[in-house]
């Protein structure tokens, strides 16, 4: 089969290392040359994943497509697949997820709980709902990385709200982050995998490390893994989905969002799950039964992200030390530049310890610094 990849960054890369072991060539879209996934598949088009054309040209002689980012030329998969390319997910699914208005409205529709919201269009939109707040304000397409989502505690922080189509959501007050992947296959049969919490610094409000599986109580792993299928099931779609979910002070679960692709929270299934969540898209597209999702060993995830203060040609100081660290596997992810902020690589700790994961995930997190080779 001749699968292609729009989009060249670290989760297209680590999509091809898994795609190594399958009858498979392989088809990256980007408009970088020297992006991550470059150079790990069969062949490589430089283009944007947003032009109609491009994105067009790039798909109509391929089997099938898949996506490593939502913002892509949906109108183009559309005609693609109804040329007979199988699309995962399918552009209706990706159309849902990718405008954050959309989705919200996607989850009350099919009655699956998230906070309450309002739609706006114009910043001063958000006057109309001074009762409502505390909230949160999503843009409804064009946001990554947390731009794109301001929280507004006031009347007085109405003018960092988004002048353009937007959701403004009731904000939660959240005990627990976590996030399930759940995967189905075209018969419609799903996986769904151990549940990973995220681990906030409290002091700057950053993820600071993550663990799985999340430690939940039996009924609250029993809500979210039903929640998490329904979004999935509801989207009537093949592919492999990341569902983000808040578990509140009462113990309520509600979905944030949906990822319509392979997930930075799914890092560790690499060596920590039997198949991983890149293994598992390959079985779904590839028509292979689908694999096993079980842990091997609880796991930890540290991201390596561009140190404050560097900008310029990439240096990882303290990386030796942490390779000499027993049960930890680093990941970098080839880029030669680093910014602060930028996702460099990450760090999956295995161990059957919790204790052991946190203090390892804690020691890397002060060892490796993402610095630049003059200062
Ligand atoms: N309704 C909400 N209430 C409280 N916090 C929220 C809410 N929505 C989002 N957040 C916080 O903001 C973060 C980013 O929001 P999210 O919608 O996941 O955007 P992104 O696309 O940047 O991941 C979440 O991980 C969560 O910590
Ligand atoms: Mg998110």
């Amino acid at each position: 089969m001749k699968v292609g990849i729009l989009g060249g960054g670290q989760l297209g890369r680590m999509l091809l290392q898994a795609a190594a072991n399958y009858d498979v060539t392989t088809f990256v879209l980007e408009n970088d040359a020297h992006c991550p996934a470059a150079h790990l598949c069969h062949h490589f088009t430089l283009g944007s994943i947003q032009d109609f054309e491009t994105v067009y040209q790039f798909g109509k002689n391929l089997d099938a497509l898949t996506i490593e980012i939502e913002s892509v030329n949906v109108d183009a998969l559309e005609k693609l697949e109804n040329e007979g390319v199988k699309i995962y997910p399918t552009p209706a699914a990706i159309r849902i997820i990718k405008n954050k208005v959309l989705q919200k409205q996607f989850y009350k529709d099919n009655e699956i709980p998230t906070s309450a919201f309002h739609i706006t269009a114009h910043q001063s939109d958000l006057l109309q709902h001074l009762p409502f707040l505390p909230a949160v304000h999503k843009l409804g397409e064009g946001g990554y990385d947390g731009k794109g989502v301001q929280m507004i505690q006031s009347e007085k922080d109405i003018e960092s709200g988004f002048n353009a189509p937007a959701v403004l959501e009731k904000k939660v007050a959240i005990e627990k982050e976590i996030a399930l992947i759940v995967g189905m296959n075209n018969e419609g049969k799903t996986i769904i995998y151990p549940p990973a919490e995220m681990i906030f610094d409290t002091v700057y409000n950053l993820l600071d490390y993550q663990l799985s599986p999340a430690k939940l109580d039996e009924k609250q792993l029993w809500k979210a893994q039903a929640i998490a299928r329904k979004v999935v099931m509801n989207l009537k779609s093949p592919g492999l989905f990341a569902i983000e979910l808040f578990i509140d002070k009462s113990g309520e679960v509600l979905v944030n969002e949906t990822a319509p692709r392979v997930h930075n929270s799914g890092h560790h299934t690499i060596e920590a799950n039997y198949s991983s969540q890149y293994d598992m898209l390959w079985r779904i597209i590839l028509n292979y039964p689908l694999g096993n999702t079980n842990e091997i060993l609880p796991s930890a995830i540290v991201n390596i992200i561009g140190a404050e203060g560097y900008t310029g040609d990439v240096v990882y100081e303290g990386l030796d030390e942490v390779l000499k660290m027993d049960n930890v596997f680093v990941h970098l992810y080839g880029k030669k530049q680093t910014k602060p902020g930028r996702k460099m690589g990450h760090v999956t700790i295995i161990s059957s310890d919790y204790q052991d994961l946190t203090h390892k995930a804690n020691k890397i997190k002060h060892t490796l610094k993402v610095i630049t080779t003059k200062p």
